[in-house]
């Protein structure tokens, strides 16, 4: 008996041409944490408020050359943390070629992002459903990496109200979306508070993506 037979499959598919990648960052835990740590160290997590007026309950950062903001006045990126007035901090390598060879194992060769947003949620943080479209051009696809605790990931259709597909993701997991799905409706359940061994009570999502 060879454990290969309990191996999940490499991809899965959530629709059309999204997948999720199982365990496919699990190689590059360590790394991925360290550079997090840089990265939040020159850009703080920091909860920001949604054009509506209401705090989001999750925590963000951003690296690379634009990253993803919002406040009363809209959401859009900027080059620049609004909070400091400086760059953000460049993209570290490892979240680079990560986001590439992912991008490649779902069908999306040459993936090259130039931001990458860094969500932070504690238990019962969510994230309504919503479309990642403040980008310029929607060819690339969207990379995302969970870490630490367990999530439920809604993936939905292409209205707000469309049925959504309850999809858990676990500490390692990569979801690509991009082509006919790239628009979908996209959310995370309220987290529950499982505290994960290596993470504690915090799950970290980084979201690459081609923005300018
Ligand atoms: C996002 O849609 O920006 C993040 C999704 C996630 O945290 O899994
Ligand atoms: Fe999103």
């Amino acid at each position: 008996m060879t454990l290969d037979l309990f191996e999940p499959p490499a991809r899965e598919a959530l629709s059309e041409a999204a997948w999720l990648l199982r365990g496919f960052a699990l190689p590059h835990v360590d790394a991925l944490l360290a550079a997090i740590a840089d990265v939040a160290r020159a850009a703080p997590f920091r909860q920001m408020q949604t054009p509506g007026g209401f705090t989001m309950s999750v925590a963000l950062t951003n690296c690379g050359a634009l990253g993803w903001t919002t406040d009363r006045r809209g959401y859009r990126y900027a080059s620049a943390d609004p909070q400091t007035g400086q760059p953000w901090p460049p993209m570290p390598a490892v979240f680079t070629r990560l986001a590439r060879d992912a991008a490649k194992a779902a069908g999306f060769p040459g993936f090259a992002p130039d931001a990458c947003l860094v969500n932070r949620y504690a238990p019962g943080a969510r994230l309504s459903l919503h479309q990642d479209r403040d980008e310029r051009d929607y060819g690339a696809p969207i990379v995302s990496v969970s870490l630490g605790m367990d999530a439920t990931f809604l993936w939905g259709g292409h209205a707000r109200g469309d049925r959504a597909l309850r999809v858990p993701l676990v500490h390692g997991d990569v979801v690509v979306w991009g082509g006919a799905d790239r628009l979908r409706y996209h959310g995370v359940l309220p987290l529950k508070d499982r505290p994960h061994a290596l993470l504690g009570a915090q799950r970290l999502n980084l979201t690459l993506r081609k923005a300018g």
